[in-house]
């Protein structure tokens, strides 16, 4: 038996969800927006009640709690799932969809279709794409708020020379810059910088009118996102320069799950506290039954 289903938290109640508008009236004040990553149910509820502003069902899932080696075999099926679930553990941030590799390039027709299924099965508020100013355009025309990424791009990371900081030369940087203004001239909502030098990324933010979230783009930008799995330490695996570690996950699990272990193995598990009683008379009776199925 596991544990019963538990009400809906209710930490995050009293805050008001966050809009889009609420997010370039942030920006206007310079309110710096914050924004987790999150692939799971109790994760969404931690955001919730952590008070951040924008949660991301990234398609960082993929190597974060899929197993794969990076993120472009993850599939829409796969990041529905677990939008899905996010969903449901959220009630104020604005829930962004990560479209991945593969399900939106080919055609405007394919990339509004898997827009509207993370809209309509897995509740999001709006989606995100890597690039593809064309692909936003057409997402936002039919209704989808898009969010946009430039820079370190995972999912095409191999063609851009691997998970390497982007834009350390002036055409690199003028680059960055172009695919930058493209989509905010798509109708993005807002953009990712990913892993920028911060001088570069200073330069660009005076032409950007919409919310910028950094990841590893230095301290400029509107707002600061980082991977889950990253900040609260879950994996003890490779870390990105940019990234600052909050907690210890891992390590907690780790003792708990040993100290799980040695007790089960030294019978110090369970102890009284954690058994069912039986009232003495029924137990009493229970013996009887067996002591007479016995002499039968
Ligand atoms: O998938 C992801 O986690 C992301 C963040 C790095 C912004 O795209």
């Amino acid at each position: 038996m596991s544990t019963p289903p538990r009400p809906h938290q209710t930490d995050g109640e009293q805050r008001r969800p966050v809009t889009l508008t609420k997010l370039g009236e942030m920006r206007a004040l310079g309110e710096p927006i914050v924004m987790v990553t999150a692939y799971d149910h109790p994760s969404a509820q931690v955001a919730e009640a952590a008070g951040v502003d924008i949660v991301l069902v990234g398609d960082s899932a993929a190597n974060n709690v899929l197993g794969y080696p990076d993120t472009v075999p993850v599939t829409t099926d796969e990041m529905l799932m677990l939008a899905a679930a996010v969903r449901r553990g959220l009630r104020a941030p604005l829930l962004v969809g990560d479209l991945p590799f593969g399900s939106y390039e080919a055609s405007d027709e394919q990339a509004i279709a898997t827009a509207h299924r993370f809209v309509k099965e897995a509740g999001c508020d709006a989606v995100k794409v890597e690039g593809s100013a064309e692909r936003a355009r057409a997402i936002v025309k039919a209704g989808v708020p898009v969010m946009g990424h430039v820079g370190l791009t995972p999912q095409t990371a191999i063609a851009l020379g691997g998970y390497r900081a982007q834009g350390r030369t002036a055409e690199r940087a003028r680059a960055v810059l172009d695919e930058a203004l493209a989509l905010q001239d798509a109708g993005c909502f807002s953009i990712v910088f990913e892993a920028i030098p911060a001088d570069v990324t200073d330069v660009i933010m005076d032409l950007m009118e919409i919310p910028v979230i950094g990841i590893g783009a230095g301290a400029s930008t509107d707002g600061q996102v980082l991977v889950l799995h990253d900040m609260l330490g879950i994996h003890g695996g490779f870390l990105p320069k940019f990234v600052k570690r909050y907690a210890d996950v891992r390590g907690e699990m780790l003792r708990g799950m040993e100290a799980f272990t040695e007790e089960v193995r030294t019978r110090a598990f369970p102890a009284r506290e954690h058994t069912y009683g039986i009232a003495p008379e029924e137990l009493t009776r229970l013996k009887e039954q067996l002591r007479e199925r016995q002499r039968a």
